[in-house]
């Protein structure tokens, strides 16, 4: 008798059971680490990204020319091998983090390199990168997760078939030329918001064009090369992004709120971290989104003992991954059951959505708790010196969390202390100058008028007063309140 698996979609049934076990939007484990050591391993530089950049693009079109030149012989087999690895494979750990915007410090260029990456890889770049707040928030959670890549039951030929991308690619084209007519799926609506469903048509629009351009231009002059360097790489080359992406998460748990039970860290050689961006630090990225690929290695040096040990090699990651594919296949239950080492003090403990809870409200054990009164309205939350230059601290009082930005010497911010967008403390996140970014999903607000600037935060934070006062820190809560949630 054929096993039957869950129902993956995001806006079947599995939603409701989701939401209403609190799996939705919930608080995830989160190891202790030095506010500091993060502070520092979230900064942004444009050099590296843009040379790691410069070097994938480099060697995309030098495979390109080495293939057009091997055209007609057995050699452009090789040659396009590579070219179609580094375009429909390559591009996925490019669009991802320069999705999360954490490639380069300059804004524009992250997106810069995020919509070409999308383009290769036939990803509408809204409605992915909402799909991609998503996976953040739910990870793994059925009826939520719109990216978990191996539902199950898997058998050999849906293995097979997720390799050679032949049916997942020609459903994201499809769904492409769909929304391009404006006939939006009811997943699509569930993760975009309303506001940006008119976008999500025009970017499906321009690919559309794009690739249908290449098709004509490959029809005219009776040809398929055109073809063969865009649009189809797309296709012939996704191995190499399923290889690398089938070890974040396959045969690992479902429906849990700790990353250390369904996402795996992998230990690679130098080249596939470079082709995959240090992406096999995957527990340690979505643990610390904020942290950029470069820094990645740093990150799992300091967590590593709070986490289960990463697969030694690929080979190794794969052994148990095919292991639990073939149980799963039998009985979809079936699941890997890390041993995890104690928490330490300081770890943030998972615990499903309390939708009773309001923005703002604390909602665990104090971090800058004691905060001293000076009058009714004004506490004190210390001397300068206790706050350093680039870095954020909670401050929790009267019931209510805060975010306090040190701008500059002797220069404050304080913002309320809870992301409009989800269930996330802000001054767990970056200070990148004068912009908190949430720890999240990336969303940024601007630290001194509370401004929301950066997707997906659409609602600014409130902002209240801080001033220094003989060598202290001063705060007054009650400032302005953050706007109303666009459509
Ligand atoms: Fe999503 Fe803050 S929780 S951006």
């Amino acid at each position: 008798m054929a096993v039957v698996g869950r129902d993956y979609r995001v806006s079947g049934p599995e939603r409701e059971r989701a939401l209403a076990a609190g799996l939705a939007d919930a608080t995830w484990y989160r190891p202790a680490i030095d506010p500091g050591a993060l502070a520092r391993l979230s900064e942004r530089t444009d050099a590296r990204a843009a040379a790691d950049t410069l070097l994938w693009l480099g060697l995309l079109v030098a495979s390109g020319f080495v293939a057009w030149l091997a055209l007609g012989s057995w050699w452009a087999i090789p040659a396009f091998a590579v070219y179609g690895a580094l375009y429909g494979g390559a591009a996925d750990s490019r669009w991802h983090e320069f999705g999360h915007g954490t490639g380069f410090r300059t804004t524009w260029l992250n997106d810069l390199v995020y919509y070409p990456a999308s383009f290769m890889l036939w990803r509408e770049p809204t409605v992915w990168r909402w799909s991609h707040f998503r996976h953040h928030t739910d990870t793994i959670i059925v009826g939520r997760d719109a990216e978990i890549g191996f539902p199950r039951p898997r058998s050999r030929r849906d293995i097979v078939s997720t390799f050679c991308h032949l049916v997942g690619g020609p459903r994201l084209l499809a769904r492409m030329v769909r929304h391009a007519f404006g006939r939006i799926d009811d997943d699509t609506r569930d993760l975009v918001p309303a506001g940006e469903l008119a976008r999500v048509r025009l970017e499906a629009q321009v690919f559309v064009a794009i690739l249908a351009g290449v098709v004509v231009w490959a029809a005219v002059i009776g040809s398929p090369v055109p073809l063969l360097f865009v649009g189809l790489p797309t296709i012939y080359g996704a191995w190499l992004f399923v290889f690398f992406g089938m070890m974040q998460h396959a045969g690992l748990r479902e429906d849990v709120l700790d990353h250390r039970h369904n996402t795996r860290t992998v230990h690679m050689n130098p080249v596939f971290r470079f082709l995959y961006s240090n992406m096999n630090f995957h527990l340690e990225h979505h643990l610390f989104p904020t942290v950029p690929y470069r820094s990645l290695p740093e990150l799992h040096s300091l967590v590593a003992d709070q986490l289960p040990p990463p697969a030694p090699s690929c080979v190794a990651a794969y052994r148990e991954i095919f292991d639990a594919l073939a149980h799963q296949h039998a009985d979809p239950t079936w699941e890997i059951d890390r041993p995890l080492p104690p928490a330490r003090v300081g770890a943030t403990v998972p615990q499903p959505v309390d939708r009773s809870a309001t923005r703002g409200t604390v909602d665990a054990a104090d971090h800058r708790g004691g905060a001293t009164p000076v009058s009714s309205t004004s506490i004190d939350l210390g001397p300068v010196g206790d706050f350093a230059v680039g870095r954020l601290t909670r401050v929790d009082h009267d019931g209510c969390t805060y975010a306090l930005a040190c701008l500059g010497p002797g220069e404050f911010a304080l913002t309320d202390g809870m992301c409009t967008h989800g269930a996330a403390h802000l001054a767990d996140g970056a200070l990148l100058g004068d912009v908190i970014e949430c720890p999240r999903h990336n969303g940024r607000f601007d630290a001194r008028t509370g401004a929301a600037c950066r997707r997906p935060a659409r609602v600014a934070i409130g902002t209240h007063r801080v001033a220094v006062v003989d060598g202290r820190v001063v705060a007054e809560p009650g400032g302005t309140a953050g706007s109303a949630d666009p459509a």
